[in-house]
C-alpha cells in the first residue's frame, strides 16, 4: 500500500464547557480543542508535532490512537476508517497504534512488576504463554534494559527507565503507529538524549511510523523528518522539518523559533545528529535513582 498509513480528514473535537447549570440554561457553550484538521502520515514517516500548550496536541494524539472519537471528521488507519475498525475490531486498530506517555508512571501499575506488566501485554497480543519469558527479555534489550529490571516495580525505577517501559509496552504490541505524547519533558536533558536516540533507533530497525509530540523544537529537529506546527486546534504550516524549521513561512512558527532560548542548536547537551549513533547510558539510567 502507497497510501497514508493514518490520516485525519477534516476532524474536530470540541469538549462541553462551563458547569451544569449552564447547561441546564441552555447556555451551551464547546471548546473547539481541534477545528478541521486534516493530515496524512506516510509510512515510516517521523513526524514532529509542535505547537504551545493547548494548541491540541494530546486531543489529536487521542484520536488517532483511538481514546477518544472526533465530534466531526473522521480518521483512517491505512484508509480503513476508524469507526468502522472500532465497531468491528477495536483489537486491532487498539494494536496496530501505540502510546507512550509524558509520565509513564500514571500509566503503569504500581503494584505490578515490569516482567508482569509487559506479560499481559503480551497475553492481550495472544503470545502464549511459554513464548512469553523470552519475548520479555527481547523487548528489554530492545529498549536498552538488562533481564534485572523485570522483578522490578515503578517505584524502583529511574524515569529513564519508566520511560523505557513505557516504550517497552507499547512495543510489545507491535504497534506501526507510535504515539508518543511529550515522552522526555518529564526527564532531565541528559536521559532525554537518550531517549530520543532510543526513539531514533527503535524507528529505523523496527520500521516504525512515529508521531513525536513535543514542545521542544530542538528535540524535533534532531528526531524529525518532518514536522506539523499546531496552533488553537488547527495547523499552521507543515512539511520536511528542515525547510519549515529553516524557512518558517508562518509568523507563529516563527515566534516559536525565536522563543528558544539558546536557538535551536544550541542545546545545553548536544544531541548526536546520527540517529544511529551510540547511545550513552549513565549511571543513574541504569542503576535506578538512589
Ligand atoms: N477532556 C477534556 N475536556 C475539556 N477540555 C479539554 C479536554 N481535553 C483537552 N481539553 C482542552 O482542549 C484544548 C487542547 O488541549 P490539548 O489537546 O491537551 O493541548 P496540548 O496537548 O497541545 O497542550 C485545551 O484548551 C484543553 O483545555
Ligand atoms: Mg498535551
Amino acid at each position: 500500500m502507497t497510501g497514508p498509513i493514518l490520516s485525519l480528514r477534516g476532524v474536530s473535537k470540541s469538549f462541553p464547557q462551563g458547569g451544569l447549570l449552564d447547561r441546564l440554561l441552555g447556555r451551551d457553550s464547546r471548546l473547539v480543542a481541534l477545528d478541521d484538521v486534516s493530515l496524512d502520515v506516510m509510512r515510516g514517516d517521523v513526524v514532529g508535532i509542535v505547537g504551545e500548550s493547548g494548541s491540541g496536541k494530546s486531543t489529536l494524539a487521542g484520536l488517532a490512537v483511538g481514546l477518544a472519537r472526533p465530534t466531526s471528521g473522521e480518521v483512517l488507519l491505512d484508509g480503513q476508517s476508524m469507526a468502522v475498525l472500532m465497531r468491528d475490531h477495536a483489537g486491532p486498530w487498539r494494536r496496530r497504534v501505540q502510546m507512550v506517555f509524558q509520565d509513564s508512571s500514571s500509566a503503569l501499575n504500581p503494584r505490578k512488576s515490569v516482567e508482569r506488566c509487559l506479560g499481559e501485554t503480551l497475553a492481550l497480543r495472544g503470545v502464549p504463554r511459554a513464548q512469553r519469558d523470552s519475548e520479555i527479555a527481547d523487548l528489554l534489550t530492545l529498549v536498552g534494559l538488562g533481564p534485572e529490571i523485570g522483578p522490578r516495580l515503578p517505584h524502583e525505577l529511574s524515569g529513564g527507565q519508566r520511560q523505557r517501559i513505557g516504550l517497552a509496552r507499547a512495543l510489545a504490541m507491535k504497534p506501526e503507529v507510535l504515539i508518543a505524547d511529550e515522552p522526555v519533558s518529564a526527564l532531565d536533558v541528559s536521559l532525554q538524549a537518550q531517549v530520543i536516540n532510543l526513539l531514533s533507533r527503535l524507528t529505523r530497525e523496527l520500521g516504525l511510523t512515529l508521531l513525536f509530540i513535543s514542545h521542544d523544537l530542538a528535540l524535533v529537529r534532531t528526531l524529525c523528518s518532518r514536522i506539523v506546527v499546531m496552533r488553537k486546534g488547527t495547523i499552521v504550516e507543515q512539511g520536511p522539518c528542515l525547510d519549515v524549521l529553516g524557512r518558517p513561512q508562518h509568523p507563529y512558527t516563527q515566534a516559536l523559533i525565536a522563543a528558544v532560548p539558546k536557538g535551536l542548536a544550541g542545546r545545553r547537551t548536544p544531541l548526536p545528529v546520527r540517529a544511529d549513533a551510540a547511545v550513552p547510558e549513565t549511571r543513574e539510567d541504569i542503576h535506578g535513582a538512589a
